[in-house]
């Protein structure tokens, strides 16, 4: 666990943790960090303890002790959303010491006493200021949905920090550099992508409410963003406002000038189509990245779907139906509330078609809104009346998803 300052009475406690699936669920190829923070007047406060793993807590507690922060002096635990990745050493914490407050949302405080049978709880609601001493004054601003409904920000007002929580956060390990000035441009790139892997993995389900979070952080003045996951925002935090915004743009059909191929094949025939479709994009200019199912990580899916301003669908019938790992991708991407999507579909079927009627289905059932180019279908292998159908669904596609190029 590292610890950084932040500002005077500020400390950042941060941790890498790998090899885990985040929410039970995501494969996190390049890790996660855990944040936590304390705040020091008089009193002191801890935002976000860290997850209640064995030796997690204890080498929060050596941390605290070597910024001179006895555990047993700490007086408030700060809980911006109860999941357990920001919340779960509370029962640890309550084993050392006995009289701490918790402070969080209504919402909040059902979950932290369900989950830890909790009941030193004061609730606040918007607006709402705790005085540490010394200056430092927090007040607390709930944004509900971000992700759970128990979300609140916390802000410090003397040094104009934003405790975030899971708003602007990222996935992806943080070695040297913890803050958005000491990040080297790989770096940049790195945080970018693994906070649009986070967010449309994690959030993207609840881009509404990330908006109006959005928007309540431009209420406040802000020198710093000091999120729960990855990098603090010091030099520039309009960055990771504006990444956000655009993230919640890519939620809703906009993307970057690139096509993910979402493809499949039972026994090659769809594949071949599928190189064909390489030749054109390449011969275009054009970027793309193939994701074959089920082989491609959901997490890696969904992120690539999301971020890309096109998509091809290539998937062949099976049992009268949608080829069974796209069309779980696709219903995993309509529960995400990936909307909005310009996509263009061609498959191979044997004796009978049923994969197109399934397509829509899924599209219609998820409120997706994708539009979607008339789609190939081919008997068998694909001929070249067929590839020259093919090729035209893609050229429109091409020319469709420029208008929905962002970033
Ligand atoms: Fe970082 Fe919603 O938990």
């Amino acid at each position: 666990m590292k610890k950084l300052k932040i500002a005077e009475g500020i400390y950042m406690f941060t941790m890498n943790v790998e090899d885990i699936l985040f929410e039970g669920i995501w494969e996190i190829a390049n890790g996660v960090t855990l944040n936590s923070y304390v705040v020091q007047g008089e009193k002191t406060a801890i935002i976000d303890g860290v997850i209640g793993w064995d030796g997690v807590t204890e080498n929060l507690y050596k941390s605290l002790e070597e910024i001179g922060v006895d555990p047993k002096n700490i007086d408030y635990l700060i809980v911006n959303h109860m999941e357990p990745d920001h919340s779960g050493w509370i029962s640890n914490f309550r084993n050392i010491k006995d009289d701490f407050i918790i402070i969080c949302t209504e919402k909040a405080a059902r979950m932290v006493k369900s989950f830890y049978d909790e009941d030193k709880i004061r609730i606040v609601k918007e607006g709402d200021i705790l005085e540490l001493g010394k200056g430092m004054i927090l007040s607390f601003h709930p944004v509900p949905n971000v992700h759970w409904p128990d979300t609140m920000y916390t802000y410090e007002k003397s040094t104009k920090t934003l405790f975030s929580c899971d708003m602007f956060g990222a996935f992806g390990r943080m070695m040297d550099h913890c803050f958005d000035d000491e990040l080297t441009p790989e770096e940049i790139d790195f945080f970018e992508n693994e906070g649009m892997r986070y967010y449309s993995n994690v959030m993207a389900t609840f881009t509404p409410s990330l908006r109006k979070a959005i928007e309540k952080a431009k209420t406040l003045e802000i020198n710093t963003i000091a999120p729960g996951h990855g990098p603090v925002y010091r030099k520039n935090p309009q960055k990771i406002i504006d990444d956000y915004y655009r993230f919640s743009l890519y939620a809703e059909g906009a993307g970057k000038n690139e096509i993910a191929i979402l493809w499949g094949s039972m026994y090659g025939m769809t594949a071949k189509a599928v190189d064909y479709v390489e030749s054109i994009l390449k011969r275009e200019n054009v970027k793309y990245r193939k994701l074959k199912m089920p082989l491609e990580s959901e997490s890696e899916m969904i992120t690539t779907v999301f971020k890309s301003a096109g998509i091809i669908i290539a998937a062949p019938t099976y049992e009268y139906k949608l080829f069974p790992p796209i069309a779980a991708a696709l219903n995993e991407l309509g529960r995400k509330k990936i909307t909005g999507k310009v996509a263009f579909r061609f498959g191979s079927y044997g004796w009978s078609g049923g994969a197109e009627k399934e397509l829509h289905e899924i599209i219609e059932r998820n409120k997706m809104k994708w539009d979607l180019i008339e789609s190939v279908e081919f008997e068998g292998a694909p001929r070249e009346e067929d590839l020259a159908k093919i090729e035209k669904g893609v050229l429109e596609l091409i020319k469709k998803m420029k208008e929905k190029i962002v970033g």
